[in-house]
């Protein structure tokens, strides 16, 4: 005996122990051993193979990475074709699909199985004896490309299958490149001037042509299984879900958020909802596909030309588009931040012409390096405004100098100043117009004052004219002043008069957030309002006694402050007194009762939330009764997902705990609080 029997068992032992610790990692999201531990187990099965290279096998763990770059790919033919699919656009279209399912299956009695579909590119892996021996591309359908050296190198492709796989075994499913690692990927792009993708889908389709499989291997790819071709006489497997359950028990990765619907009600809402959500997934998705469980179903209602007809894609509106950004400009907010802005050459996004696109702030179009002239991505998420996401990059463009801020005002030409870290940059000049319109714009507005029949023209031309110049002044207007503005006639004016009438018993809070102090929101409004009852209370608080609210942190203390100490905002403040606005809570202290929504409840907080700083965040949390925690686990009851949400969203997603945002956060706020 020389021993090798052993070694064969060792080499056996380790590689199995690697595969389960893969697939806990990979595959089920939950790692049992550390990183390290897991390279020293694996650096010892290399040195072991590295003594005995006659034992190394296809399938070895360390055969994912190490191929030799190829010179091209040979073609691959699909026995079974790999099917597209017809789309439905709308929910009309979605019914119109089950009426046609209906009537081919000859039955009203259909089951769907709804799953996401993932935005990357359909690939088939063929297992013999349960060993991974090809991994191949869609190509047309008919003929694809044999990419197994660079599919070998996504973690979540077992190379091995688990249970007892039958002799032979077609996997087919969605490879893609998870959204952080294309952040990442994009940016070290740029970093070494080489293109970046405009998407990750792109980049999910460059990486798997790659000839350099360690090129490949560095570039994060993962795999969702989502069908198979079985051979029904021989399997026990009679539908979708029953089949995804069984990918699952081969060592794949299925979408968790896969569904079983026992009618076509639950996949229109589950189509509407997933709309919604699409943007606190990890990968891109570009709908949802819809299919019918029943396999002999399926069989009776067939497919016509290269398309299933027991299927059907529900493709989103459109969330990216890509166009060129003609100039940057600055608008001047209420604040007096100078706020950069995109003008674009218009282009169609989700059914609207976009023409202008937020960017934010400095920080962000120096961090993203934007420069006019480039072509950029826009993306659009629901409701809101329009964003730059980011250039893409073309080798041998010659691009525009970056950006350069305006020393001055652009509306006034007054002195700026950097605040905030550098983020933003402001206007000095209190009386700036644009100031002025900002503030009066906000005072005005649905949230803060309500004072219907005050449009942005109009306000505009009040100011113009110099009827007005502060919200004070809107209290003295007569109707002779309104009559002389544009579009107003005797009832129209009397309207105005009436709501500004009305607008004077709004409650303290809301007349506190319509000074427009910033850092004061909606929110910080009503905890100012709680702890101190009036505004002279607060004037006189020093930043400590601010500090010690719940839900206000430095910043907006110091903004408080600041508010206070200067002489115009008093005398705004005397004015708007004597015009009968209360600056102080009337009637019993109103604290939140009981059923607070979060009473008990454990809540994480990941990514950056809208009109909250995290310690506003953790603060309203605890007001609203909930406990924060830094980690999402079995004890976590809700996530609370901002923008660019961490690793924690996916962890969440996958012990299915419930998803709240800033928008959900502010309405139970708003319920609590009342
Ligand atoms: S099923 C016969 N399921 O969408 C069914 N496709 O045009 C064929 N896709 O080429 C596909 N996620 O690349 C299916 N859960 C999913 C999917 C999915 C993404 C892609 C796939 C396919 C295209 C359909």
């Amino acid at each position: 005996m020389n021993g090798k029997p052993e070694i064969h068992q060792q080499i056996n032992r380790l590689r199995r122990i690697l595969e389960y610790h893969n697939h806990r990692y990979h595959v089920l999201n939950s790692p049992e051993i550390s990183d390290a531990e897991y390279d020293r187990l694996y650096r010892q099965l290399l040195d072991l193979e590295g003594l005995h290279p006659e034992l190394v096998t296809p399938d070895s763990p360390t055969q994912r990475v190490g191929a030799e770059p190829q010179s091209g790919f040979s073609k691959v033919y699909h026995e079974v074709p790999m099917l597209s699919l017809g789309n439905a656009f709308s929910e009309a279209e979605l019914q119109e699909f089950h009426r046609r399912v209906t009537s081919l299956a000859g039955t009203d009695d259909i089951e769907y199985v709804t799953e996401l579909k993932i935005d990357g590119l359909a690939v088939s892996l063929t297992y013999e004896n349960g060993i991974l021996t090809r991994g191949a591309t869609r190509g047309n359908g008919t003929e694809g490309e044999d990419v197994t050296s660079n599919l070998k190198t996504v973690r979540s492709i077992p190379l091995r299958l688990t249970g007892i796989p039958p002799s032979r075994l077609e996997v087919r499913g969605e490879a893609y490149l998870p959204l952080p690692a294309f952040r990442i990927m994009n940016e070290s792009r740029a970093d070494t001037g080489q293109d970046s993708f405009a998407n990750p889908r792109n980049a999910a389709a460059g990486t798997l042509r790659q000839l350099d499989p360690k090129v490949a291997a560095s570039r994060p790819l993962a795999f969702f299984a989502y069908s198979a071709v079985i051979d029904d006489a021989k399997s026990d497997i009679t539908s979708q879900w029953d089949l995804l359950a069984f990918l699952m028990d081969c060592g794949f990765l299925v979408n968790p958020d896969r569904k079983l619907h026992r009618d076509i009600k639950g996949v229109t809402k589950y189509c509407r909802d997933w709309e919604k959500q699409r943007g606190t997934l990890p990968y891109e998705i570009d709908g949802v596909v819809v299919k019918v469980n029943s396999l002999a179903q399926q069989k009776k209602i067939g497919a016509v030309s290269r398309e299933p007809r027991w299927a059907i894609a529900y493709k989103f509106q459109a969330a990216t588009a890509i166009t060129r950004l003609l100039e940057i400009r600055i608008n001047v907010g209420r604040t007096g931040a100078l706020i950069p802005y995109a003008v674009l050459d218009p282009v169609q996004l989700g059914g609207v012409t976009i023409k202008s696109a937020t960017l934010h702030n400095e920080e962000d179009v120096r961090r993203k390096d934007i420069r006019e002239g480039d072509t950029v991505v826009i993306k659009r998420a629901g409701d809101v405004i329009p964003q730059v996401v980011g250039p893409v990059l073309k080798k041998g463009t010659v691009r525009n100098d970056p950006f350069v801020y305006p020393e001055r005002c652009p509306v006034c030409d007054a002195e700026v100043q950097k605040e905030d870290d550098g983020a933003f940059t402001y206007c000095l000049n209190r009386n700036c117009p644009a100031q002025r319109f900002e503030s009066l714009k906000h005072f005005v507005s649905l949230e803060a004052m309500d004072i219907a029949g005050l449009g942005p023209q109009t306000l505009e031309k009040m100011l113009e004219m110099k009827i007005v110049t502060s919200p004070a002044d809107l209290f003295s207007l007569t109707s002779e002043q309104i009559l002389l503005l544009p579009g107003f006639k005797e009832k129209s004016a009397s309207n105005l008069l009436e709501s500004l009438e009305k607008s004077k018993s709004r409650d303290f809070p809301h007349i506190l957030f319509a000074l427009g102090i910033r850092h004061v929101g909606e929110v910080t409004a009503r905890l100012l309002a709680d702890a101190f009852r009036s505004i002279d209370n607060i004037k006189n608080a020093p930043r400590e006694e601010i500090m010690a609210v719940p839900g206000i942190g430095p910043e907006t203390a110091d903004s408080i402050n600041g508010f206070f100490r200067i002489r115009e905002n008093l005398l705004q403040l005397d004015q708007l007194r004597k015009h009968g606005l209360r600056f102080e809570l009337s009637g019993e202290r109103k604290v939140p009762e009981n059923n607070l929504p979060l009473e008990g409840k454990t809540v994480v907080i990941t990514g950056t939330l809208d009109g909250y700083t995290r310690q506003e965040a953790k603060d309203a949390v605890a007001i609203l009764g909930g406990k924060v925690s830094s980690s999402v686990s079995s004890k976590t009851d809700f996530l609370l997902v901002g923008a660019n949400p961490g690793s924690k969203l996916a962890k969440a997603r996958e012990l299915r705990i419930g998803i709240i945002d800033a928008n959900e956060l502010e309405r139970m706020m708003g319920k609590a609080l009342k």
